[in-house]
């Protein structure tokens, strides 16, 4: 039986999804936290599959906020290797099943061959037909505000934005 045969209803066009508790689950387990972050990973996996096969349209993952990069530098230095890991080895199945990648996030303060592998993801699965599969990586809302407000700002100053077109 598929999922979609046992899930009741209508199905929502969107979900998004906050991944927490990696840590905790590690700890549980007597394991290091990185060994929590590899399995969520493969939660990731599992869920992105799940809600192709189910009709999801779109997914929304929140992977590392922009407050993460406050936390110890070798936990930061094993979440981008994960993700360089992910990008890796992902991308041409995700292609092959007809995902559609996008980043979200300060994508700036990745690493430059991260960028580049993102880059190179988002183009090449760009007319896929499937999932709307959107990562949010150095993500914040406080931060996607504080962008917007320097912006506005930013346009104010120069005389292009008058006031009144920000509503
Ligand atoms: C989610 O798990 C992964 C990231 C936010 C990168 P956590 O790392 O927040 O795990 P807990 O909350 O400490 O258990
Ligand atoms: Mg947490």
């Amino acid at each position: 039986m598929s999922v979609a045969e046992v899930l009741p209803g209508s199905l929502p066009r969107h979900i998004a999804i906050i991944m927490d508790g990696n840590g905790r689950w590690a700890r549980g387990r007597g394991l290091p936290r990185i060994a929590g972050h590899r399995r969520g990973a493969d939660a990731v996996r599992r869920t992105v599959a799940a809600a192709g096969e189910i009709g999801i349209p779109y997914l929304t993952l929140f992977g590392f906020s922009s407050e993460n990069w406050k936390r110890p530098l070798n936990e930061v230095d094993d979440l981008m290797g994960l993700l360089r890991h992910y990008l890796r080895g992902e991308i041409a199945e995700l292609h092959g099943n007809g995902v559609r990648l996008r980043v979200i996030g300060e994508k700036g303060r990745l690493a430059p061959d991260i960028v580049a592998m993102i880059d190179n993801a988002e183009k090449l699965t760009r007319d896929n037909g499937g999932i709307n599969l959107t990562v949010a990586l150095s993500y914040g809302g406080r931060a996607e505000i504080a962008a917007a407000a320097r912006a506005i700002a930013a346009g104010v100053r120069s005389g292009d934005l008058p006031l009144d077109a920000v509503y």
